[in-house]
Protein backbone atom coordinates (compact mmCIF):
# COMPACT_ATOMS: atom_id res chain seq x y z
CA UNK A 1 0.00 0.00 0.00
CA UNK A 2 1.28 3.45 -0.86
CA UNK A 3 0.76 6.33 1.46
CA UNK A 4 -1.00 9.19 0.43
CA UNK A 5 1.04 11.99 1.98
CA UNK A 6 4.37 10.23 1.47
CA UNK A 7 7.24 12.41 0.57
CA UNK A 8 10.22 11.24 -2.68
CA UNK A 9 12.79 10.80 0.02
CA UNK A 10 10.56 7.43 0.65
CA UNK A 11 11.92 6.50 -2.79
CA UNK A 12 15.85 6.39 -1.45
CA UNK A 13 14.80 4.53 1.08
CA UNK A 14 14.96 0.72 1.33
CA UNK A 15 13.03 -1.46 3.78
CA UNK A 16 14.23 -4.94 4.76
CA UNK A 17 14.51 -7.44 7.18
CA UNK A 18 17.08 -6.62 9.57
CA UNK A 19 20.43 -8.58 10.03
CA UNK A 20 22.82 -8.66 13.49
CA UNK A 21 24.76 -6.06 12.44
CA UNK A 22 22.14 -3.81 12.38
CA UNK A 23 21.31 -3.98 16.16
CA UNK A 24 23.83 -1.47 17.35
CA UNK A 25 22.49 1.20 15.06
CA UNK A 26 18.73 0.50 15.92
CA UNK A 27 20.08 0.99 19.87
CA UNK A 28 21.78 4.44 18.57
CA UNK A 29 18.80 5.38 17.10
CA UNK A 30 16.99 4.84 20.43
CA UNK A 31 19.37 6.31 22.38
CA UNK A 32 18.88 9.62 20.25
CA UNK A 33 15.46 9.93 20.73
CA UNK A 34 12.19 9.80 23.14
CA UNK A 35 12.08 6.06 23.09
CA UNK A 36 12.95 3.87 26.47
CA UNK A 37 16.16 2.95 26.32
CA UNK A 38 17.04 -0.97 26.25
CA UNK A 39 20.53 -2.58 26.47
CA UNK A 40 22.16 -3.59 23.33
CA UNK A 41 21.45 -7.00 23.40
CA UNK A 42 17.76 -6.54 22.90
CA UNK A 43 18.19 -5.19 19.98
CA UNK A 44 20.57 -7.91 18.68
CA UNK A 45 18.07 -10.41 20.30
CA UNK A 46 15.05 -9.51 18.27
CA UNK A 47 16.96 -9.52 15.07
CA UNK A 48 18.30 -12.73 15.60
CA UNK A 49 15.03 -14.39 17.05
CA UNK A 50 12.22 -12.23 15.88
CA UNK A 51 14.31 -10.67 12.54
CA UNK A 52 10.86 -12.02 9.77
CA UNK A 53 8.79 -9.64 12.10
CA UNK A 54 11.52 -6.80 12.42
CA UNK A 55 11.76 -3.81 9.71
CA UNK A 56 14.75 -1.45 8.79
CA UNK A 57 14.71 1.65 6.75
CA UNK A 58 18.70 2.71 4.71
CA UNK A 59 19.39 5.28 3.13
CA UNK A 60 22.40 3.67 1.30
CA UNK A 61 23.73 2.12 4.59
CA UNK A 62 22.55 4.45 7.01
CA UNK A 63 19.57 3.33 9.36
CA UNK A 64 17.22 5.65 9.16
CA UNK A 65 14.24 3.73 11.11
CA UNK A 66 13.37 0.50 12.17
CA UNK A 67 10.07 -1.59 13.91
CA UNK A 68 11.27 -4.13 16.44
CA UNK A 69 7.75 -6.27 16.53
CA UNK A 70 6.67 -10.04 16.98
CA UNK A 71 3.36 -12.08 17.07
CA UNK A 72 2.47 -13.06 20.70
CA UNK A 73 2.15 -17.01 21.40
CA UNK A 74 -1.35 -18.24 20.77
CA UNK A 75 -2.24 -15.00 18.89
CA UNK A 76 -1.32 -15.81 15.41
CA UNK A 77 -3.75 -13.02 13.91
CA UNK A 78 -1.71 -10.25 16.24
CA UNK A 79 1.16 -8.38 15.31
CA UNK A 80 2.63 -5.85 18.66
CA UNK A 81 5.04 -3.18 17.60
CA UNK A 82 7.38 -2.94 20.40
CA UNK A 83 9.10 -0.11 19.06
CA UNK A 84 9.14 2.26 15.96
CA UNK A 85 11.60 4.74 15.16
CA UNK A 86 12.93 7.39 12.76
CA UNK A 87 15.62 9.38 12.64
CA UNK A 88 14.90 13.02 13.89
CA UNK A 89 15.80 14.21 10.17
CA UNK A 90 13.85 11.91 8.80
CA UNK A 91 10.06 12.61 10.21
CA UNK A 92 7.37 13.79 8.30
CA UNK A 93 8.39 11.66 5.18
CA UNK A 94 5.78 8.57 5.17
CA UNK A 95 8.74 6.49 6.51
CA UNK A 96 7.13 5.05 9.69
CA UNK A 97 4.14 4.83 7.49
CA UNK A 98 5.52 2.46 5.06
CA UNK A 99 7.73 0.34 7.57
CA UNK A 100 3.99 -0.57 9.20
CA UNK A 101 2.67 -1.79 5.26
CA UNK A 102 6.01 -3.59 4.51
CA UNK A 103 5.52 -5.46 7.83
CA UNK A 104 1.85 -6.51 7.27
CA UNK A 105 2.39 -7.35 3.53
CA UNK A 106 5.05 -10.03 4.50
CA UNK A 107 4.71 -13.64 4.40
CA UNK A 108 5.33 -14.01 8.00
CA UNK A 109 2.36 -11.90 8.62
CA UNK A 110 -0.02 -13.35 6.53
CA UNK A 111 -2.56 -14.52 9.48
CA UNK A 112 -1.75 -11.26 10.84
CA UNK A 113 -5.03 -8.87 10.62
CA UNK A 114 -4.76 -7.13 13.88
CA UNK A 115 -2.12 -4.90 14.64
CA UNK A 116 -1.46 -3.66 18.39
CA UNK A 117 1.28 -1.08 19.96
CA UNK A 118 1.41 0.80 23.48
CA UNK A 119 1.98 4.14 23.13
CA UNK A 120 1.69 7.02 26.06
CA UNK A 121 -0.74 9.73 26.23
CA UNK A 122 1.52 12.55 25.55
CA UNK A 123 2.89 10.97 21.92
CA UNK A 124 0.97 12.48 19.27
CA UNK A 125 3.11 11.35 16.37
CA UNK A 126 2.98 7.91 17.44
CA UNK A 127 -1.06 8.23 17.73
CA UNK A 128 -1.32 10.14 14.54
CA UNK A 129 0.75 7.27 12.69
CA UNK A 130 -1.38 4.44 14.23
CA UNK A 131 -4.56 6.21 13.21
CA UNK A 132 -3.49 6.82 9.77
CA UNK A 133 -2.58 3.43 9.38
CA UNK A 134 -6.39 2.27 10.35
CA UNK A 135 -7.73 4.78 7.95
CA UNK A 136 -5.53 4.09 5.31
CA UNK A 137 -6.66 0.67 5.80
CA UNK A 138 -10.11 1.24 6.12
CA UNK A 139 -10.83 -0.03 10.07
CA UNK A 140 -11.05 0.82 13.27
CA UNK A 141 -8.37 2.01 16.20
CA UNK A 142 -9.65 0.96 19.37
CA UNK A 143 -7.74 2.71 22.47
CA UNK A 144 -7.74 0.60 25.88
CA UNK A 145 -5.71 1.18 29.19
CA UNK A 146 -2.72 -0.78 28.65
CA UNK A 147 -0.10 -0.77 31.24
CA UNK A 148 -1.19 1.96 33.91
CA UNK A 149 1.80 3.81 35.66
CA UNK A 150 1.46 2.04 38.94
CA UNK A 151 2.83 -0.83 36.94
CA UNK A 152 5.96 1.19 35.69
CA UNK A 153 9.00 1.06 38.79
CA UNK A 154 10.60 4.54 38.03
CA UNK A 155 8.55 7.77 39.12
CA UNK A 156 7.11 9.73 36.38
CA UNK A 157 6.90 7.27 33.76
CA UNK A 158 3.65 7.68 32.03
CA UNK A 159 0.99 5.04 31.18
CA UNK A 160 0.98 2.95 28.01
CA UNK A 161 -2.21 3.21 26.40
CA UNK A 162 -3.29 -0.07 23.91
CA UNK A 163 -4.19 0.57 20.84
CA UNK A 164 -5.32 -2.11 18.43
CA UNK A 165 -5.90 -1.87 14.72
CA UNK A 166 -8.01 -4.02 13.27
CA UNK A 167 -9.51 -6.24 11.10
CA UNK A 168 -7.35 -5.45 8.08
CA UNK A 169 -6.17 -7.59 5.42
C1 LIG B 1 6.30 8.26 15.69
C2 LIG B 1 7.30 8.26 14.52
C3 LIG B 1 7.84 6.83 14.39
C4 LIG B 1 6.55 8.66 13.24
O1 LIG B 1 7.45 8.51 12.14
P1 LIG B 1 7.28 9.34 10.77
O2 LIG B 1 8.07 8.65 9.72
O3 LIG B 1 7.55 10.76 11.02
O4 LIG B 1 5.71 9.13 10.51
P2 LIG B 1 4.96 9.36 9.11
O5 LIG B 1 5.67 10.41 8.33
O6 LIG B 1 4.73 8.04 8.45
O7 LIG B 1 3.58 9.99 9.59
C5 LIG B 1 2.51 9.19 10.04
C6 LIG B 1 1.41 10.09 10.59
O8 LIG B 1 1.84 10.70 11.81
C7 LIG B 1 1.72 12.12 11.71
N1 LIG B 1 2.83 12.72 12.46
C8 LIG B 1 4.15 12.52 12.26
N2 LIG B 1 4.86 13.26 13.14
C9 LIG B 1 3.94 13.94 13.89
C10 LIG B 1 4.04 14.85 14.98
N3 LIG B 1 5.25 15.22 15.46
N4 LIG B 1 2.90 15.32 15.55
C11 LIG B 1 1.68 14.92 15.10
N5 LIG B 1 1.52 14.06 14.05
C12 LIG B 1 2.65 13.57 13.47
C13 LIG B 1 1.81 12.40 10.23
O9 LIG B 1 1.25 13.66 9.93
C14 LIG B 1 1.02 11.25 9.67
O10 LIG B 1 -0.37 11.42 9.87
P3 LIG B 1 -1.33 12.05 8.76
O11 LIG B 1 -1.13 11.25 7.52
O12 LIG B 1 -2.67 11.89 9.39
O13 LIG B 1 -0.91 13.47 8.59
C15 LIG B 1 8.46 9.26 14.74
O14 LIG B 1 7.91 10.54 15.06
C16 LIG B 1 9.44 8.87 15.85
O15 LIG B 1 10.40 8.14 15.61
N6 LIG B 1 9.20 9.38 17.08
C17 LIG B 1 10.07 9.08 18.22
C18 LIG B 1 9.95 7.64 18.64
C19 LIG B 1 8.54 7.26 19.03
O16 LIG B 1 7.87 7.99 19.74
N7 LIG B 1 8.11 6.05 18.58
C20 LIG B 1 6.80 5.50 18.86
C21 LIG B 1 6.72 4.85 20.18
S1 LIG B 1 5.41 3.69 20.20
Amino acid sequence: MTSKTESPIVDQVTFDIPSVKDGTSMWELVNNSSLDQNSPYKYLMMCEYFSETCVVAKEKDKLVGFITAFIPPQRSNVIFIWQIGIDSSYRGNGIASKMLNTLVERESCKFVCYMEATVTPSNEASQSLFKRFARDHDTTCEVTTGFPEELFPEEGHEEELTFRIGPFS
